[in-house]
């Protein structure tokens, strides 16, 4: 019989066999982001939901149909001030929101955040799109600097490189800003007013709230108009097309590839300027493995003060799909450095003693536990990989023995028990030094 209960649709779980892939994706996005002089910030699970609207804007597939609302509390004494709540639908808002919030305005700029996070939409589930899936996201706020955006696209070019994935192709492209976008924009609509009936359901209405979208979809005849479509680029201002000859001018000389895709126009209303992806191709219809962009309105489309920013998010989810399809994952799977063995009554009330003195040295020590046979026992240590057994038995206990066996070899030592800790790390080695703060 099927169990009852299963992981939502959508979501996944990372079991342990997992973990060793996902440790070194998260230690290389910490270390990086360290170095780039990113500091870590959590922030809640869910917020009020008007933050994400505002943040990506209304018309988005996001505030459309992707946010998860939280139940909301609105009586009794807990209440939530009756704000609607939703899960994180993004990373970027709530950076910003706590930026505000904590008055990081006044620090010296650019406050250079990272976060690895838990993002929730709710969008039709597929190869290498999940309901909640996991990003790095790094926001550098409170400066405009083509440099810093040309520093934030090279930690995440540096992000997969570290990981060993091939292959990613860098895109760029620059959406102009207030001054420039809406004069694009009504040259866009005149051009697409002609091809209304060729476009898709979706797109059709995207005409009317969202046409820059219509430049990015998948669907064969809107792309057929939007490959004819006139380009943003050149309707840039002055302080927008200088700003993306610097950010170009900066990549080059870091001798990053890229390539300018004038048709790259993100799913999120914040940007202004720079915005670019990450590609790689054959992880499913999902191409982009990372995408980011310069935010010079969002802080005030928030209520806040102005504080320009560019950052990227980058899908850890599709990161991994991209190291098991290029073969660069880590599979090695974890074990135990010793296995205690404890045979009779006596024996069985130490181990408890017996294990806690090893994982004080730094062991990783495993035990099978309840009253088990010897072969049971072996066999348990055995399955467990420890390289080590550690047998403990009343008749050796009598005399203050403890047995050490190396498992491959079958090859077994006593000595004294009150020696436990030199004699083992004789055998065994000291293990590697982890503190555990
Ligand atoms: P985004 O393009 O929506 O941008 O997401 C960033 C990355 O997250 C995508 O390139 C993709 O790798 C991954 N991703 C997105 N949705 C899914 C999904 N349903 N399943 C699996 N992976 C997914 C943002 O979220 C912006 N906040 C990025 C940003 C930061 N811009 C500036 N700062």
């Amino acid at each position: 019989m099927p169990p009852h209960f299963r992981a939502p649709r959508g979501t996944r779980d990372l079991l342990p066999g997992d973990r060793p892939c996902w440790d070194r994706v998260e230690r290389a996005a910490r270390v990086l982001a360290g170095r780039y002089d990113f500091r870590r910030i959590d922030t809640p699970t869910f917020e009020e939901t008007a933050l994400f609207l505002r943040g990506v804007g209304e018309e988005t597939d996001i505030a459309q149909k992707e946010i998860y609302a939280v139940r909301r509390h609105a009586q009794g004494p807990d209440a939530d001030g009756g704000a609607a709540l939703a899960l994180r639908a993004e990373g970027t808002a709530p950076v910003i929101r706590a930026y505000l919030e904590h008055g990081m305005h006044t620090l010296p700029q650019p406050v250079k955040l990272y976060y690895i996070t838990s993002i929730f939409r709710y969008d039709r589930p597929q190869a290498g799109r999940y309901r909640e899936h996991r990003q790095f996201g790094a926001e550098a706020i409170g400066e405009v600097d083509p440099a810093l955006d040309a520093e934030v696209i090279t930690l995440g070019t540096e992000f997969y490189a570290a990981l060993g994935i091939a292959n990613v192709k860098l895109q760029l492209n620059s959406v102009g800003c207030s001054v420039c976008r809406p004069i694009y924009l009504s040259e866009l609509n005149e051009y697409l007013s002609d091809f209304e009936k060729d476009l898709c359901g979706n797109c059709a209405n995207r005409f009317r709230t969202n046409a820059l979208r219509i430049l990015d979809c998948k669907e064969e005849t809107c792309r057929a108009v939007a490959d004819r479509a006139p380009e943003i680029t050149a309707f840039l201002c002055e302080a927008c097309r200088s700003h993306f000859g610097a950010v170009k001018a900066h990549i080059r000389s870091l001798e990053i590839p890229f390539a300018v895709n004038p048709r790259l126009v993100r799913g999120l209303d914040y940007y202004t300027k720079t915005v670019f992806e990450f590609w790689m191709e054959g992880i499913g219809a999902q191409k982009a493995i990372g995408g980011g962009g310069r935010y010079d309105g969002l802080a005030e489309r928030l209520g806040g003060q102005r504080a320009p920013g560019i950052g990227f998010g980058i899908g850890l989810d599709r990161v991994i799909l991209s190291m098991q399809q290029q073969g660069v994952s880590t599979s090695d799977e974890i074990r135990p450095d010793v296995f205690l063995i404890s045979l009779g009554e006596r024996a069985r009330r130490s181990a408890p003693g017996l294990l806690r003195l090893l994982r004080k040295q730094g062991y990783r020590a495993a035990a099978s536990y309840g009253a088990r046979s010897m072969r049971s026992q072996m066999r348990h240590a055995d399955r467990s990989g420890a390289p080590y057994g550690l047998i403990l038995g009343d008749e050796e206990m009598e005399k203050g023995l403890i047995a050490c066996r190396e498992m491959a070899s079958g090859q077994q030592t006593e000595f004294p028990l009150d020696e436990l800790v030199t004699r083992f790390a004789g055998l065994a080695g000291r293990p590697a030094a982890r503190p555990v703060s």
